[in-house]
This record gives structure tokens, sequence and C-alpha cells, in this order.
């Protein structure tokens, strides 16, 4: 089948959370499962156009009533070895994209022409198949900046020459919906007919995600806890009306990791690398993060280990809020280290950081950083994700493979990647909780500390039975591809 994945991120050419791993490693499968899969992408200021083709001729894109132009470049992602391709096209133009920041800046957080930027670049997603000659199977929207493909599908381009196209639309965060001032409709090229009907009303504005959710063919999230979550009030940010209607077209589909990056047994970043059958690599990662993070060197207090961006969807309030958060506690009463690595919210920043100057077991790095989130996975004990919620969530698996039990909140892809420990069997591979407060977090914490001290034999199992998981994204791969299939059967 022929597969376009239209998205705002994808490895390694722009990055700010899970939905690039997602998008580039799910395009590499389908592709190595012999699809012809291609990603469109911006080209943000951030991918040097000298490591990509041009591809001559501009291109035209019919917008608010006149032609928007510019340029595609080609890049390429390919599997190790080179056994499977997938072409990257970028869509350049200067005045949308020519610009620090995918989303926004520190200072201008979700910029101001978001809704155009976004709605171009949707519907370059047509005129690019067509100046390649290329019609494919399947449009493959990814989150609210890639919301107007199914929507221009489904009311100009399938009548022209996308007539047996299909659409699907998968959900990574319902939290981020593009909601915006009805000003910008205009310039999308959409009758005003369309406008509750294709699902763009929202209380008096426009919302590009529920327009999307209200005209793909088909609807996906990355985790089947999420998809049931999001048709309840408590975790459907106000669109669990539309997916409660929308039901029999929307399922959950459990994301993968790439073990190519993500697996100890070859991992470049870790001092040694390490299996199930050898820890010692692991104890040696825990060496060097207690070194480059200047905790004492003792091998038998545990390390919990947290990497992440510090937003209220992780759980940060309640675990560094000042004055109640449950890190005070979890770091003086506990006999353990804690290292954190992370960027976000300013407050919770400023936070870490005093937090830090006054425990000495509390270490924190404010930022981003492939290698040291590498070496947190290896060197950690536990992994700490007390997410409010969590669409799919990486991390758990992440620390799964590398052997270091993760504690998480009861949510989501969390609660579908692990299985809680059971102290009178062993079982589990990690440890859970139910309620989002300071004190269920802190009570965890406990447990599994609890458990490292008490029940050493109980935490060994737990480490390789995580090792032995299987969260390769070829068996995800083969579920979008029934999904994709069922379209022409
Ligand atoms: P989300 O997409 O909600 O941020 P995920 O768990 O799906 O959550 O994915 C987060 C991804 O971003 C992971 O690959 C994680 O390692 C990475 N990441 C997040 N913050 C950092 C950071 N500060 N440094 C390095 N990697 C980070
Ligand atoms: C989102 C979610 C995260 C998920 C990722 C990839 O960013 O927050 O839970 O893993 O998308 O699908």
């Amino acid at each position: 089948m022929k597969i376009l994945m239209i998205s705002s991120e994808a490895v390694p050419f722009a990055k700010t959370g899970g939905l690039a791993d997602a998008v580039s490693s799910l395009s590499l499968a389908l592709a190595e499962r012999g699809h012809d899969v291609r990603i469109l992408l911006p080209r943000y200021y951030s991918i040097p156009r000298e490591k990509l083709k041009m591809i001559p001729g501009p291109l035209g894109v019919p917008m608010g009533g006149r032609e928007e132009w510019c340029a595609v470049y080609e890049g390429e992602l390919t599997t190790l070895g080179g056994k499977a391709r997938v072409p990257v096209y970028c869509i350049d133009h200067e005045g949308f994209f020519g610009r620090d920041g995918i989303y926004g800046t520190y200072s201008e957080p979700d910029f101001r022409d978001n809704p155009y930027r976004f709605a171009f670049f949707s519907r370059a997603a047509f005129q690019v198949c067509r100046k390649l000659h290329w019609i494919p199977d399947i449009l493959h929207a990814h989150d609210w900046p890639a919301a107007l493909v199914p929507v221009y599908l489904k009311y100009l381009e399938r009548f022209r020459d996308f007539e047996k196209t299909y659409s699907v639309f998968t959900i990574h965060n319902l939290g981020y919906q593009g909601i915006y001032g009805k000003d910008a409709y205009h310039y999308f090229g959409l009758d005003w007919s369309l406008f509750s009907a294709a699902g763009f009303e929202d209380w008096d504005r426009l919302n590009l995600l529920k327009a999307a959710l209200t005209s793909a063919d088909k609807l996906t999230t990355v985790s089947p806890t999420y998809a049931e979550e999001t048709k309840t009030p408590a975790y459907g940010f106000r669109m669990d009306g539309v997916l409660r209607a929308r039901a029999a077209d929307y399922v959950g589909i459990l994301n993968g990791i790439d073990t190519t990056i993500w697996n100890p047994r070859t991992d470049p970043y870790i001092p040694r690398p390490y299996s199930a059958e050898d820890l010692s690599g692991k104890a040696l990662a825990k060496e060097t993060l207690q070194k480059n993070f200047g905790l004492p060197q003792d091998p038998s207090v545990p390390i919990v280990g947290m990497v992440g961006r510090l937003t209220d969807q992780k759980g940060i309030g309640e675990l560094f809020g000042p004055n109640y958060g449950a890190a005070w506690s979890i770091c003086t009463e506990l006999r353990l280290q804690m290292v954190v690595l992370g960027s976000g919210e300013r407050w919770c920043e400023q936070e870490l950081r005093s937090l830090a100057s006054r425990l000495p077991n509390l270490k924190v790095m404010i930022g981003y950083d492939e290698k040291t989130s590498h070496l947190i996975e290896a060197g950690s004990d536990f992994f700490l994700m007390p997410s409010r919620y969590e669409p799919c969530g990486l991390n758990q698996m992440y620390s799964l493979v590398y052997g270091t039990p993760p504690i998480v909140r009861r949510t989501g892809g969390l609660a579908d990647s692990v299985e809680n420990y059971n102290q009178q069997t062993g079982e589990g591979t990690g440890f859970m909780f139910d309620d989002l407060t300071p004190r269920a977090i802190y009570d965890t914490v406990g447990w599994a500390i609890w458990a490292y001290y008490n029940r050493p034999d109980h935490i060994t199992a737990m480490r390789k039975r995580g090792m032995q998981q299987d969260f390769s994204w070829n068996r995800s791969a083969s579920r979008y591809e029934a999904l994709y299939q069922a379209f022409f059967s």
C-alpha cells in the first residue's frame, strides 16, 4: 500500500516528544513490511537544507482564495543496514517555518499564526502527491497540526484525484487541540457551511482536532486503555462526546519502541552493554550515573530516575509542587537517590533547582539531553512516571527493557505496558497506583524501595522479566496494516 504520514514531528528531523519517535518508527516498520511509506514534515529552520535534496520546481498550494508558494525538499529515513527506506518530504516556506521553534518559543509558546501555518502544511500534502504523481491509498495524519488533512480529503480532494484514498487520524495527545479564533477559517478555503458540519465549531472558536475527529475515516490512539479513557469526561478534554459518537471507528493500538536505539545490548551511550543474562553493565551504568551527577558512589543505595517534559500531564504538581509535593518526603524519609532530567514549565524547573540545592540525594539536570536519558534509563534502579494521563508513554517501555522497573500511575499506555508487583508471588514488572496524590506517589515509591531492600530476589526477577518483553514495532505495525487493509476489502 501507498501510505503518506503527515506529522509536525519525526525523529531525527524535529522532535519535542514521543510523537516524533512514534511516527518515524511506525513508518519504518511499515516500510519493512513492504509498504511504500513516506512522511510529510515542515522544513523548520532547524533542519538544514544542505542535508536534503531539492525537488525541482515551486509548489503552489491553494489557500484563502489565492496560491501560497513553497519549495519541497526530500530527505530520508532508513533502517539499520538500509533494508527499508522512507522518503521524508519537507515543506519549505520561509514565512511560516523560517523561524526558531516548532509550535512556538519560550516567550511565545503557541505562535499566533499556527492555524495558518498548519492549515497550509496540511493542504500541501495533496499538492505534493500531485507533483510526484503519487496518489496514496492512505493519508495518515497525526495530532492537531495535521488535523485538516482528513477534512480536506472528505470535503474537497476526494472529488478530484483522491477518490480512492482513505484517511486515518491518530491522537497522540488529546490535551493539545489547536483551538483558535474563527478569523483564521477564511484562510482554510472551506465553505462556511462546513464550519459546523465538519466539526470545527467549539464555543465560538474553531477547534482543529475536533474537525479531524469528526471527519477522518478512521480514528486511532496510542494505547487501548487511553482509547477507553478518552470516551469519558475525566480524560476526554471535552472531546469525549465526539469520540463516543465515533466509537465504531476508533481503536487504541499500543506504540512500540525503536529497539535499534533503545537496546541495552547495543547502546553506545552507556559505558558497557548488558543483557538479562549478565547485568554487570547495568551496575557500571549506575556507578557512572552517580559519578556524573555528583552522587555518593554507593552501589547499595537505589536510584529512582525520571526523564521527560515537565508539564502538568506528567504529574509534576503532585510530585514537585511547592509545599505539598511528594518529592521532599521521598528524598528525606526514604534511603534512596533521585535523578531528574527534563524541561518544561518554568515553576517546576525552578522548584527542582531549589529542591536539589537543599536535598543532597536529589540531582537535577534541566534541559534536553539524549545521551543522559539513556544513562538514566540504564543506571537507575527504578523509573518514576506518575502521569495524570499518558496516551502511551515511551519511557516506561525503555525502562522495562533496560531492567529498570517503572513506578507508574495506572493510566493509558502505562496500564497497558506495566504489570503490577505482587509481593506474595514476586510477579510483575513494575509498581502501580491509582490516585494521583502526593501520598500515593510517596507510598508507591516507598513500596518499591522496601522491596529493593527486603526482596532483592523479587527485584532481580522483575528486572529480567521486563527485559524479556517484546515492545518492538512489528506487532503494532501489523495492526495498523490491518486497519488500512479493511478499507479495501
Ligand atoms: P511525551 O511524548 O508525552 O513527551 P513519551 O514518553 O511518549 O512522552 O516520549 C517522550 C520522549 O522524549 C522519549 O523519547 C524521551 O526519552 C524523550 N525526552 C523527553 N524529555 C527529554 C529530555 N529532557 N532529555 C532527553 N530526552 C527527553
Ligand atoms: C504523546 C503522548 C505520549 C505518547 C506519544 C507518542 O506525546 O503524550 O504518551 O507516547 O505521544 O504516541
